[in-house]
């Protein structure tokens, strides 16, 4: 892992909006990019937005390092993610990258990825680094709703499986991504859950991965502010004691949480 942070201006190559609540920044840096791995995050300055003062942490997506080019996928949330959302084709965005603990690859493609909600966005960086390992990893994917369901077709080309929950049962199985049958599979063949989504969700991931004898990492997306260890306004709770996420996270093993 390059543990060196970059603090770099990116230009916007496009901004894709995908609905009235999410869309996908693709941004190009001004010179060949480091290595960036699965889990890790980058940290945007939000210009000409006075109540943003804070920058704001975004997954990465994806990466293409032949065009230098990194994406996020973003839900508007606030005022931060609002001005985002308005960038265009050639606007400067600043980031410091690349910044927190990546995802442990695993020694199979035997591996379970659930998302709920925007937590897809590191599960397309996890799924496309998989490939490039000649593994094919499943996915479970979880939304309120089939409108919230982007880029399924390359989910579908980068994974063995793709499983799917809406809460209104507009596409897959109705529920909640822990009430798919998947978790019902006998015997569970999963080496590893990852999962990244609301706290509640992963909280239920976390306890039926240890019901089910199976290892699980978390990605967490802890309020932060500094986002590079100082301010400790992130941490999480752990066996070791409090843990920064934006440092020893945001993945951690929730064998070592203590959150339940
Ligand atoms: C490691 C990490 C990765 C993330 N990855 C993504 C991603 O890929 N896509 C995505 O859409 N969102 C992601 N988020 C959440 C995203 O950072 C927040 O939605 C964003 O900062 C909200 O900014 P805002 O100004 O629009 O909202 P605000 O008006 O500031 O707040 C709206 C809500 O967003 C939450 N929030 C605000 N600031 C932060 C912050 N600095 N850190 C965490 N939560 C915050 C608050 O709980 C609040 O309820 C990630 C968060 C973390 C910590
Ligand atoms: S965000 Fe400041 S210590 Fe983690």
């Amino acid at each position: 892992m390059n543990p060196k942070k970059l603090v770099r201006d990116f230009s916007v190559v496009k901004n894709i909006i995908l609905n009235d609540r999410h869309f996908i920044l693709e941004l190009k840096a001004p010179e060949p990019l480091p290595e960036i791995l699965p889990g890790q995050f980058v940290d945007v300055h939000v210009e000409n937005s006075p109540g943003t003062f804070l920058r704001r942490p975004f997954s990465v997506y994806s990466v293409n390092y032949s065009g230098n080019s990194i994406r996020l996928l973003v839900q508007i949330r606030g005022e931060g993610t609002k001005h985002l959302g308005q960038l265009r084709e050639k606007d400067q965005v600043n980031l410091i990258f690349p910044l927190g603990k990546p995802f442990t690859m695993p020694e199979s493609e035997n591996v379970l990825l659930v998302a709920g909600g925007v937590g897809i966005a590191p599960m397309m960086f996890l799924s496309q680094h998989l490939n490039s390992l000649g593994l094919r990893p499943d996915l479970l994917f979880g939304s309120r709703t089939n409108a919230d369901l982007f880029e399924m077709d390359l989910f579908r080309i980068q994974c063995r499986n793709v499983f799917i929950t809406t809460e209104d049962g507009s596409e897959g199985e109705k529920g909640f991504v822990t009430d798919h049958s998947v978790f019902r599979s006998q015997p569970f063949r999963y080496e590893r859950i990852y999962c990244c989504g609301p706290d509640p969700m992963m909280h239920a991931v976390a306890k039926l991965a240890e019901k089910l004898g199976t290892d699980c990492e978390v990605s967490l997306e802890n309020f932060m502010a500094c986002g590079f260890g100082v301010c400790l306004c992130c941490i999480t709770p752990t066996i070791h004691g409090n843990q920064r996420s934006c440092i020893e996270g945001p993945v951690f093993n929730t064998k070592v949480l203590t959150w339940h």
